[in-house]
């Protein structure tokens, strides 16, 4: 490869949402040229995920697009033909499954839950632990023989896992019966890589290492009628020094407060009974805003006076959670008490080297503030154990800090090296056997404390928001209360989607068994 195609395709690489027809045309061209080319160029020159170079990005304007569109050339493409999307790891990634299926949608595909039975199967995947990128190089084997028997069929991987140099270089040599790689920030471009990929013969790549805009006016085909996800952020700045996502989901930008709110209006017109805020980062919200003095607190303020009956968020960072936030909060009214609050560690030092910028004290106070001014609101957690050189001691304050707070629930892992992340280059005399065992020992403690936070609910009557049957028994139906406990109780079909009222009768570990007493007339 010349220096004038490698710089061709440096501009792909970087590319820009207005440059897209010319990187197009250089693509074609250079793939035209020698597919061996485009291969290595991947292999040689594709940048690691930088932190000194993603801490730099701050100053770059985020561009806003209101201008999404299919090219009517491309509006019968998947006529007569159905896709399959597979997703795997957080309710970003659920959503971003909604926007594609909306896209494909648009495109005249239908959806089918069977692989045997799909034009075109998307791995939408997850980076954030070794063992969700296992999982989705396992299905990638799976899925070979079925390619192989059906050339037709458009495999293509994307999510987090694409915006990975490593990645993109295993499967470029191991799966070579993969026919396109898109990034998080390329998923607007469906239309065109979809185009792409049924016309061309080389692998179809496209994935932006550029920090993201925000793009309006997707179409979303989604996932129920009764609660909703909605974007309000993307990306994070925080640099927690074992995450890989700053570099997977770019930097932070903020939708416009008005675009957020009428599409929470619009969902609520529509028969929505939830919506759940989206973010990596949802405390953040605003700070890159820069005509607007404008946070979180001040959104959920105005969402607040939306008919819509329960409002949540997530993902919350201690650091960025205000006393405005707090205080609009206690409002109540449809702001759900649920308050999912990612700690850790309960260690001071642990916390310094995961540059998680708060103390255990401070983490406490934040607690402390939020129970004063919302007490019967729920508190969960994430906890990494096993962070590198982790001492005894340390975890102890991990598992006492557990119990100061009261956490109701928590998701624990076991820290996962991310290459490309500072942790990773850290030496660690942790065993994973001590791993393991701190592991369980703190399930052990959330376990008890789940139990317990439940108990408090017997003989209570709750309102349930009715998502379906329960998974284990069509005879059951189950639903969430406001702090978002599992209720699975015995009720009429009529009742999914609404409201209503339930008896708890017994309390397990992690889900409440309950009796309907009255079918809610009016939700709110
Ligand atoms: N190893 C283990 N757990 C991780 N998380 C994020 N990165 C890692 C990692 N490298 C956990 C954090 C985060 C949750 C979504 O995943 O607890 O809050
Ligand atoms: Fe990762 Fe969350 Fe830290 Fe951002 S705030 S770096 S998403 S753990």
């Amino acid at each position: 490869m010349n220096e004038q195609q490698r710089k061709e395709m440096s501009q792909i690489r970087q590319g820009n949402p207005a440059d897209v027809k010319s990187d197009q045309d250089n693509l074609e061209r250079l793939k035209k040229k020698n597919s061996d080319d485009f291969v290595k160029y991947f292999q040689t020159t594709y940048e690691t995920p930088n932190l000194n170079k993603a801490r730099k990005r701050g100053k770059q304007d985020v561009k806003y697009h209101e201008d999404f569109t299919i090219p009517e050339e491309l509006q019968n493409i998947g006529k007569g033909k159905k896709y399959l999307i597979r997703t795997y790891g957080c309710q970003m990634n659920e959503h971003d499954t909604e926007v594609m299926a909306g896209i494909l949608t648009d495109l005249g595909f239908e959806s089918t839950s069977d692989a045997n039975d799909a034009d075109i199967i998307l791995l939408n995947t997850c980076a954030i632990r070794e063992n969700a990128e296992n999982k989705v190089f396992g299905e990638l084997g799976h899925l070979k023989p079925l390619k192989q028997n059906r050339p037709d069929l458009i495999l293509g991987v994307c999510g987090c896992m694409s915006q990975e140099e490593s990645v993109v270089n295993k499967i470029l040599e191991k799966h070579q019966h993969v026919d396109l790689i898109f990034g998080t920030h390329n998923i607007h471009r469906l239309p065109q890589l979809i185009q792409e990929a049924i016309f061309g013969k080389e692998m179809v790549v496209e994935v932006w290492s550029k920090e993201g805009d925000v793009i309006e006016n997707l179409p979303k085909a989604r996932n129920g009628k009764t609660k909703a996800w909605v974007n309000i952020m993307y990306g994070c700045d925080k640099f927690c020094t074992y995450c890989i996502v700053p570099m997977t989901r770019g930097k932070e930008r903020s939708r416009r407060p008005e675009d957020i709110i009428q599409e929470i209006r619009h969902l609520a017109a529509q028969g929505y009974k939830e919506v759940t805020l989206l973010g990596q980062n949802v405390n953040a919200y605003g700070k890159d805003l820069q005509d607007l003095e404008y946070g979180l607190g001040d959104l959920m303020d105005e969402i607040r006076k939306i008919d819509i009956p329960r409002v949540r968020f997530t993902t919350s960072h201690p650091r960025d959670f205000d006393d405005r936030l707090i205080e609009v909060l206690a409002k109540g009214g449809n702001l759900m008490p649920y308050i999912h609050l990612p700690v850790q560690s309960g260690s001071s030092e642990v916390l310094k080297r995961m540059n998680r910028k708060y103390t255990r004290e401070s983490y406490l106070e934040l607690v402390r503030k939020i129970k004063e001014a919302i007490p019967h609101a729920a508190l969960t957690t994430d906890i990494i154990v096993g962070f590198p050189n982790e001492t005894e001691e340390q975890f102890e304050e991990t598992m006492t800090l557990y119990e100061e707070v009261g956490f109701e629930g928590a998701y624990t892992f076991i820290y996962s090296p991310r290459e490309g992340t500072p942790a990773a280059k850290k030496e660690d005399n942790v065993p994973m056997d001590v791993k393991k065992k701190r592991l369980y020992r703190l399930n052990e403690r959330v376990n008890k404390y789940s139990r317990e936070a439940l108990k408090k609910y017997q003989d209570k009557i709750v309102d349930v928001l009715v998502e379906g049957e329960s998974k284990n028994n069509p005879d059951v139906l189950a639903g969430y209360t406001p702090e978002s406990k599992l209720v699975n109780f015995e009720g009429p079909k009529s009742a999914i989607g609404q409201i209503v009222k339930v008896k708890i009768t017994n309390t397990k570990s992690w889900t409440l068994d309950g009796e309907m007493i009255e079918e809610a007339v009016e939700v709110k």
